[in-house]
């Protein structure tokens, strides 16, 4: 079935492409939040977002493993197929990567935070969790890119050279 974007891509594509842009929305909601100091919001916020972004691999994985993967096109070393090859190999790891970053970034905000009822942390353990926080959201960004960069070069551009 044709999705609804007017690609060659199909309905669950376009869905995963739409969930994509709304995760970038979504966690700097949650960054500007913190920097605001506003512990509970964000940490509502951070939850929220990284529950999604599991259930989002998790029914992509589940999606591929039934469907498929997008097939390879004309021969084996054509340009096409490499660079499906290199954006997709990139895309894959930096997701891994955003999914543990975003694991512990979580595990660190329970356990840093000394009042559990409005979410505060003392000074140091801030810096800690600050820290690994802005290079955690660098790869959920990173992986978004990579993930439209896929969409458009399987299903809008990419032709077999
Ligand atoms: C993917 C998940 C998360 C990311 C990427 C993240 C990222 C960040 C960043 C970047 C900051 C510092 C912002 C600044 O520079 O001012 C911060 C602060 C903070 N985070 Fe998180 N965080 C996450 C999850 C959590 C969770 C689950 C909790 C609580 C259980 C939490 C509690 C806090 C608190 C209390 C602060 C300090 C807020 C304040 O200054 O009052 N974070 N976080």
């Amino acid at each position: 079935m044709t999705g609804f974007l007017g690609t060659r891509a199909g309905v669950f594509s376009d869905l995963l492409l739409v969930s994509l842009l709304v995760l970038v929305p979504a966690f700097t909601t949650g960054y500007f939040l913190a920097r605001r100091h506003k512990g509970a919001w964000h940490r509502l916020a951070m939850l929220i977002s990284y529950s999604f972004v599991l259930i989002f691999v998790i029914i992509y994985i589940i999606h591929n493993l039934v469907e498929g993967f997008p097939p390879f096109r004309g021969d084996r070393f054509s340009n096409y197929n490499i660079i499906y090859l290199i954006i997709g190999l990139t895309h894959s790891l930096l997701a891994i990567a955003a999914l543990i970053m975003g694991g512990r970034q979580i595990y660190l905000g329970n356990k840093f935070s000394s009042s559990k009822s409005n979410w505060t942390m003392r000074a140091e353990d801030r810096i800690v969790h600050a820290r690994f926080g802005v290079k955690t959201l660098i790869i959920f960004v990173s992986t978004t890119i990579t993930g439209i960069l896929l969409y458009f070069w399987v299903f809008v551009a990419g032709t077999v050279k």
